[in-house]
């Protein structure tokens, strides 16, 4: 059984493994990236976010030294999202990240935060399809890498005005669509209603990327079999449970993660608790490692926030380890919070943030 269908190759030969994590603001940068790739099968190959990058910004930044554009020798394949509707600063922003190796560029049509609203980038691109198109073609003018765009279902619903939005982008160059099946108005309530990525991939002909509100290995095994698409976006889920990857690599005949040989992905909620320990460890080691204090610290904080649902005792973990102010004072609290024989991970959570 494979879970690969041609699509994502047509773009990238490499990738072999049609599972990614999602770009996440505060979350998707390259200490992240490390942790996740951690658990990825060792011969799997798949493309990598950043976190969306505005557009406006880039071109005056040191870019390749910021926290949110730092790249780890071990980065390849990496798809950075820009947030943008300029032509001058698309062009620039793009030059400026090339020389990193990237290999494509993404474009944020799906940020609904009010700021994206106001500036009319983001979501609200959706409501001006010509527009919106015409960003794409400034993208694909400024380089030859690959375009995608990163999309929900629109302002508000109206599939007629979505489809005709989605075959605009890709009249105009867009190479891969990823859509997370939303709206605007929702930003992140509701359901991710998984029918329309099945309903935009029977209607184009470029690879669409599925996401949304996809817990567990099963979740993302079910997203391709049911919509048929070419790839699955995992964001929230994988700050907690970045073995998804390794259980899928299960699933689809991969090989263990490096440094895992002969060992089986983590299962059931008291051996998933400590893993889920493991890997608070190494993100605050990384963390520390590739930020300065107390930037380290906030970048913690905020990732127990997002992935600690899932943990009974959540609340406690971020509490206990958001007094600490040393990398050493987190080693010895986040091992002394695991060792405790009490911890679960719950497959589910409601997906508050
Ligand atoms: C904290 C946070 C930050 C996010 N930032 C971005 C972003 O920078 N760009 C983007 O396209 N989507 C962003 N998203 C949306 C995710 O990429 C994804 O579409 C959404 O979380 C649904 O996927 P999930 O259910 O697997 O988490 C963000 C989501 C979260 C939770």
């Amino acid at each position: 059984m494979t879970p690969f269908k041609q699509g994502l190759s047509t773009l990238w030969g490499e990738v072999n493994f049609p599972f990614t994590l999602a770009p996440m603001v505060g979350l998707s940068h390259v200490v992240l990236r490390e942790v996740v790739r951690d658990y990825l099968p060792a011969n799997a190959k798949t493309i990598w976010p950043t976190e969306m990058l505005n557009s406006r910004r880039l071109p005056h930044q040191a870019v390749g030294k910021t926290p949110e554009t730092l790249f780890s020798e071990r980065d390849e394949l990496v798809v950075p999202q820009i947030l943008g509707n300029e032509k001058e600063f698309i062009e620039k922003s793009i030059a400026k990240l090339e020389p990193l190796g990237i290999r494509g560029i993404d474009i944020n049509m799906g940020c609904p935060v009010q700021k994206a609203l106001k500036h009319n980038y983001g979501v609200a691109l959706m409501g001006d399809a010509q527009y919106a198109a015409s960003v794409v073609r400034m993208a694909k003018e400024s380089t030859d890498l690959p375009v995608s765009v990163k999309l929900r279902v629109g302002l508000h619903k109206d599939e007629d005005h979505f489809y005709k939005f989605c075959h605009g982008l890709i009249e105009n160059g867009a190479d891969l669509l990823t859509l997370h099946p939303r709206t605007g108005a929702q930003k992140r309530r509701g359901n991710a209603d998984w029918n329309q990525i099945k309903a935009l991939k029977e209607r184009v002909g470029v690879p669409i990327i599925g996401n949304g509100d996809v817990q567990t290995y099963q979740d993302a095994m079910r997203m391709l079999e049911e919509t048929q698409c070419d790839g699955v976006m995992i964001g929230r889920a994988l700050t907690c449970r970045p073995w998804i990857l390794w259980q899928l690599g299960e699933e689809y005949g991969f090989e263990a993660p490096r440094g895992r040989e002969g060992q089986r992905a983590p299962q059931g909620e008291s051996e998933e608790a400590r893993e889920y320990g493991v890997v608070v460890q190494r993100y605050c080691e990384l963390c520390f490692q590739y930020f300065p204090y107390p930037l380290a610290m906030r970048k913690i904080k905020f990732f127990l926030r997002v992935s600690s649902p899932w943990l009974n005792f959540g609340h406690s973990l971020t509490k206990v380890l958001g007094k600490c102010r040393e990398l050493e004072e987190l080693q010895a609290a986040t091992q002394k919070f695991f060792e405790s024989d009490s911890l679960i991970l719950s497959p589910y959570t409601n997906l508050a943030y």
